[in-house]
Parts: structure tokens; C-alpha cells; sequence
């Protein structure tokens, strides 16, 4: 796991001290913030390593299916049901159940899952003997699940079960001096991978790595530096090929551009913090284009940013 941010820092730290437990975790963050990567370090890191690490995504498995895949069946359970089946909680045992958007499992698959957690047993579907099963339990969710307790859709003992250590993903844009970091160690990996001679970013591109917003995190960044690196033809990607804007943010700010572009703006105002914002996405982050487009010198464009608080892209949206 690639970090040296404060917020990762206290993420590797908080792994750390969590791994070796064996309470349940409960991993929070938004979508590819490395979730996944975090529960198969913790069960790296932890006891239960000599198992296996078993996930189970809630939100794609079929609501008919769910039981059966999670408890197993017995032979003759039901039609089709011609052989018995280990489910995926057992298959864990002494290992861990990694549960992913549990925030997506059906209610009364709930109730099972938490007398599961309370009994430390299991009963395969059509079965009637008790079968104990030890895993450690770590699941995960994109959701404010207490948000969903509100609304009646997620059961809140489970909730208690589930959160006796929280861990949280930090989105990318909070990640303060990763995103260089990240976007050379995906540079080197994908074109090893992809066999092609690339090295680094122009300096446009790496502003655009640092402003740009990331709203899919790190799954989003590693999507945007294998497609440059297919697509590019140089040793150094481009902020063109890395093409990030196609994001609804980036055109919302060009359309501002065209309605604002004839007003007159005073220093440290609102319409110049949105002529700012609107040059800057409209040029993808060169800006040398935005300053020129502005009628300003980079060096002032620099002075107006720095004015305005805004460096990175997540910031330059307009409101
Ligand atoms: N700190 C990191 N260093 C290196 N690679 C990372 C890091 N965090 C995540 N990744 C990579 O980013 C991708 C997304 O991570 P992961 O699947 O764990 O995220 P997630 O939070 O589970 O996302 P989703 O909600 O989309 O399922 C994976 O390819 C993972 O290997
Ligand atoms: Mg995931």
C-alpha cells in the first residue's frame, strides 16, 4: 500500500494495531480508496493469515442466491440441490470473511448473519446440524450505514456487531503529498506490465494530477494512467492524454466561462474566483492557456489562486 500522508500514515498505523485483534473490523471510504487492499492487509498482518481470505461482494451476488453462497446447502436443500455445497463462511474458518458492501445485504439475511456473529454457528440451508465456524470478520461499505439504520434498512445490532473497530479510508484528495507518489508508482507498474517506455509525467500532466479532484480515487487514477499509457506514444504522458475531462465539473466550469467571460472582475471577488475556476478546468490545468485566456501573466494567475485558496481542483469547482 503506497502512502506517506498524514491520513495514510494514521491508516498504516491504526492496521497495524488492529491486525493482530481479533475483533471485527469495519472498513469505511469512498469507492476505490483501497478498501479491499486494506482488509488483505489486515488479514496479512493478522492470526488468521494461515486461512483463507475469503470476500464476498453483497451487492452483486442475486437476493435468491445470497443464503445458499453464504451458508451452503445439504443435498436435496432444494431443486437443484444435487450435492451439498460448502458455503463461503465456512470455507473462512480460521481465516477471514471479508464482507464487502455489506450495506447492500438484504434484510433478513441480516438476521442471519448476526446470529452467526453471536453464536459463532452456522446451519447449511436444509440442514439441521450446527456447524462452528471461527473467521475474523472484516467488512465494508461505501455508505453511511447509519444513515441506512435510520431509514430502516440496516439493522442496527448487526451495526454494533460489525463497527467494534472502525477503520477509514481517506478519499484521495485528502491524501496531501500522495498523489505524485501514487501516480509514479502506477507509471512504473502499469508499463512494466503494459511493456512500454514510460517514465514519468510532463509538468502539465503532474499539475493536473494535483488539482484534479478524483472523485473515483485511486481506482479512478490507475484507469486514467493505463489508458495514457496505451493511448500515448511518448516516454512522458501528457495532461491531454491523461484525459480527465470528461468529469461533469470540468464542462459545468467551460459553460461559466462563456457566461462570465464578459465581466469585469475585481480582485479577491466571487466573479473572479469563477473566471479563475472556469479558465482552469477549461484548460485542463495548463495554466500558461488559462493565464493567456484571462489576459493575465502566470505569474498573476498564481497570485489570484493563491488569493482564492485554490490548488486543488477539488476546490475549483464552482458552486
Ligand atoms: N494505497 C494504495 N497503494 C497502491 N495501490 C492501491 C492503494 N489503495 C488502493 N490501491 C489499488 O487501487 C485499486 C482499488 O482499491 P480497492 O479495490 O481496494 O478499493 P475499494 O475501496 O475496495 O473500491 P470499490 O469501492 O471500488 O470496491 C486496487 O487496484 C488497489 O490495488
Ligand atoms: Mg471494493
Amino acid at each position: 500500500m503506497v502512502g506517506d500522508s498524514p491520513a495514510m500514515r494514521e491508516v498504516f498505523d491504526r492496521i497495524r494495531r488492529q491486525a493482530p485483534t481479533s475483533a471485527p473490523i469495519l472498513i469505511t471510504g469512498e469507492s476505490g480508496t483501497g478498501k479491499e487492499l486494506a482488509a488483505r492487509a489486515i488479514h496479512q498482518h493478522s492470526a488468521f493469515r494461515e486461512g483463507k481470505f475469503v470476500a464476498i461482494n453483497c451487492a452483486s451476488l442475486p437476493a435468491t442466491l445470497i443464503a445458499s453462497e453464504l451458508f451452503g446447502y445439504e443435498k436435496g436443500a432444494f431443486t437443484g440441490a444435487n450435492n451439498r455445497k460448502i458455503g463461503l463462511i465456512e470455507l473462512a474458518d480460521k481465516g477471514t470473511l471479508f464482507l464487502d458492501e455489506i450495506g447492500d445485504l438484504p434484510l433478513d439475511l441480516q438476521g442471519h448473519l448476526l446470529r452467526f456473529l453471536q453464536e459463532g454457528t452456522i446451519t447449511r440451508v436444509g440442514g439441521h446440524q450446527s456447524i462452528s465456524v471461527s473467521a475474523r470478520i472484516i467488512s465494508a461499505t461505501h455508505v453511511d450505514l447509519r444513515r441506512a439504520i435510520e431509514t430502516g434498512q440496516f439493522r442496527e445490532d448487526l451495526y454494533y456487531r460489525l463497527n467494534v473497530l472502525p477503520l477509514h479510508m481517506p478519499a484521495l484528495r485528502d491524501r496531501d503529498g500522495d498523489l505524485q507518489l501514487l501516480a509514479r508508482f502506477f507509471v512504473y507498474k502499469l508499463a512494466e506490465e503494459l511493456g512500454r517506455e514510460v517514465t514519468g509525467f510532463t509538468p502539465d500532466a503532474q499539475a493536473m494530477i494535483e488539482t484534479y479532484p478524483w472523485p473515483g480515487n485511486i481506482r479512478e487514477m490507475i484507469s486514467a494512467i493505463r489508458r495514457a499509457i496505451v493511448m500515448g506514444r511518448g516516454t512522458l504522458i501528457s495532461a491531454s492524454e491523461l484525459a480527465l475531462e470528461s468529469l461533469p465539473a470540468f464542462s459545468r466550469a467551460r459553460n461559466r466561462l462563456v457566461t462570465t467571460s464578459e465581466l469585469r472582475y475585481t480582485p479577491g471577488s466571487e466573479q473572479e474566483r469563477s473566471m479563475l475556476q472556469a479558465a482552469i478546468s477549461l484548460h485542463h490545468n495548463n495554466f500558461s492557456a488559462a493565464a493567456r485566456d484571462l489576459n493575465v501573466s502566470r505569474v498573476t494567475l498564481y497570485r489570484m489562486m493563491k488569493r482564492h485558496g485554490l490548488k486543488r481542483l477539488s476546490h475549483l469547482q464552482p458552486k
